[in-house]
């Protein structure tokens, strides 16, 4: 039973930074359970999947033929779906959005429950998402909720993309934030919400470094 560590929260509240880092840190395995349903929602366009079709999405969803592979540099991860590099699109809004779509849907929740507890195995897992602490790993050793304002939120996406050259508007990031977060939230399984033992924090006024360090202390005590 390798040790685990939940970080769960809404888009763009720093958590997959601060898990990855976590990761880094212990020396654990990660796992970015959100590019599950965005490579589920990817496979459904790819393979021209109706997203109201809750059967074929839950057989594409628990038939993923994918591997994560180490980045060259040490840095990220290279994904590898059907014998194929996943490039920069698993990132966009659009897939991100069809992923918050793909999961709402109960049987591909379903199809990816034992996907996620594989990757609990030594020396321990940093695992990031939204129900990382409630549903995935309810026993896990320490669980964290990172939040931030969604205006906060939307701020953080553009300067994100403007580092890659992308142009995005305020409002229509916003809005698209808001959109997710009420999906999200408002879905009849497995809606975002803290567990209720879940370290919360909130990072509107908060540096990455500065969470990174309350959950080290938390994770300590
Ligand atoms: O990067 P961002 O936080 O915007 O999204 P993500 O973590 O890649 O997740 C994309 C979508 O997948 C989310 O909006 C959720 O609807 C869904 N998701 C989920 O339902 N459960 C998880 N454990 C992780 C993601």
């Amino acid at each position: 039973n390798a040790p685990v560590v939940t970080i769960d929260g809404p888009s763009g509240s720093g958590k997959g930074t601060v898990a990855a880092l976590l990761a880094k840190e212990l020396g654990w395995h990660l796992l970015d359970s959100g590019a599950l349903y965005r490579l589920t929602a990817l496979a459904a366009i790819n393979h021209g999947v109706d997203f109201a079709d809750e059967a074929s999405l839950e057989v594409l969803a628990g038939h993923l033929d994918v591997q994560f592979e180490p980045g060259q540099d040490g840095e990220g991860m290279t994904i590898i779906l059907e014998g194929e590099k996943v490039g920069a699109n698993l990132r966009t809004e659009e897939v991100g959005a069809k992923a918050s779509k793909v999961a709402t849907q109960p049987k591909v929740r379903a199809a990816l429950l034992m996907r996620q507890r594989d990757f609990a195995h030594a020396p321990g897992l940093v695992a990031d998402g939204r129900d990382m602490g409630t549903v995935v790993f309810p026993a896990a050793n320490f669980k964290v909720y990172l939040t931030a304002s969604a205006e906060e939120r939307a701020k953080r996406r553009q300067n994100q993309l403007q580092l890659k050259g992308i142009d995005a508007s305020f409002d229509q990031l916003l809005a698209d934030i808001q959109a997710r977060d009420e999906r999200d939230m408002n879905r009849e399984v497995a809606p975002l919400k803290p567990a209720d033992d879940a370290l919360q924090l909130d990072s509107t006024r908060l540096t990455i470094q500065e969470v990174f360090s309350r959950i080290l202390d938390g994770m300590r005590q």
